[in-house]
């Protein structure tokens, strides 16, 4: 696994933004994995000014989110469907209907699910992931003790989770529905790519047991040792509590350039 520490979250996205632009003019029908939460916003940010000034194109790639809701209506301003729409979808020049998500609505979710692992599949399977992280070590919606081989499925929430995103529901821990249907573990383990990002101090925790803990269904994140190009680019906050902090540094800045991230 390559950490990046980076000094702030801005220079942070930047990077990303700039190794999905490398990634789209490498291969312009790259599969995406897109995420939802506060944390990938400045890389969708990034992406859409490269769309804008540079003419980057996503008209042959492909997307797939990562998580939606189960419960909300479709329109939901907070829907995933509505929130990448809204931050990317519509911002650049993907394809109609080549960004998916989870269906949150089915009457038969099981048979979505195993629908969306075989869309993924037929795509090629996902190039780029971008993941955040919960404080717990969730990805995607993976709680603590998610199978590490769990495909797409329904998921209950914890508590915790639901108190940390009524923030986008008005503070409103009532609103905030109790299931969700999410990429599994094992899904995430199949991208060639998976590319996690934390901003700030209450991320540290998150980040050390992702990077340095051992690989435990109790902390989602740290599957990502399990996989052969995974990288993490932390902000300082984020980058805190970790013990090799001084190495990551060292390894990156003597990285030669043609390796990209
Ligand atoms: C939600 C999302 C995750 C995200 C997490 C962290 O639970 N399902 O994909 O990583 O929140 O959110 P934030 O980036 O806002 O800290």
């Amino acid at each position: 696994m390559e950490v990046v520490i980076v000094e702030d979250s801005h220079t942070g996205s930047r990077l990303v933004g700039g190794a999905i632009a490398q990634l789209l003019t490498d291969k312009p029908e790259a599969v995406l994995g897109l995420a939802t939460g506060s944390t990938p916003l400045g890389v969708y940010d990034d992406l859409a000014r490269r769309h804008e000034q540079d003419d980057l194109s996503f008209a042959k790639a492909r997307g797939f989110a990562l998580d939606e809701y189960v419960g909300l209506p479709r329109n939901h301003p907070e829907s995933y469907r509505s929130v990448l729409q809204r931050e990317i979808v519509g911002r650049v020049n993907f394809a109609p209907d080549a960004v998916q998500s989870p269906n949150g609505w089915a009457e038969d979710i099981p048979a979505a699910c195993a629908e969306y692992e075989a869309a993924i599949r037929a795509a090629g399977g996902i190039d780029l992931q971008l993941l955040g992280v919960g404080t717990d070590g969730h990805i995607g919606f993976n709680e603590p003790t998610s199978s590490l081989a769990s495909l797409t499925r329904v998921k209950s929430l914890t508590e915790q989770t639901r108190i940390d995103n009524a923030r986008f529901f008005d503070d409103d821990v009532s609103a905030v529905p109790h299931h969700v249907v999410t990429q599994g573990v094992g899904t995430i383990r199949r991208a060639r790519h998976p590319v996690l990002l934390a901003w700030g101090e209450g991320k540290a925790d998150a980040v050390a047991a992702t990077v340095e803990g051992p690989v435990s269904a109790m902390v989602p994140s740290s599957a990502l040792q399990l996989i052969e190009h995974a990288t993490v680019v932390v902000d300082e906050g984020a980058a805190s509590k970790l013990r090799l902090r001084d190495y990551y540094q060292t390894v990156y800045t003597n990285k030669p350039d043609w390796q990209g991230l």
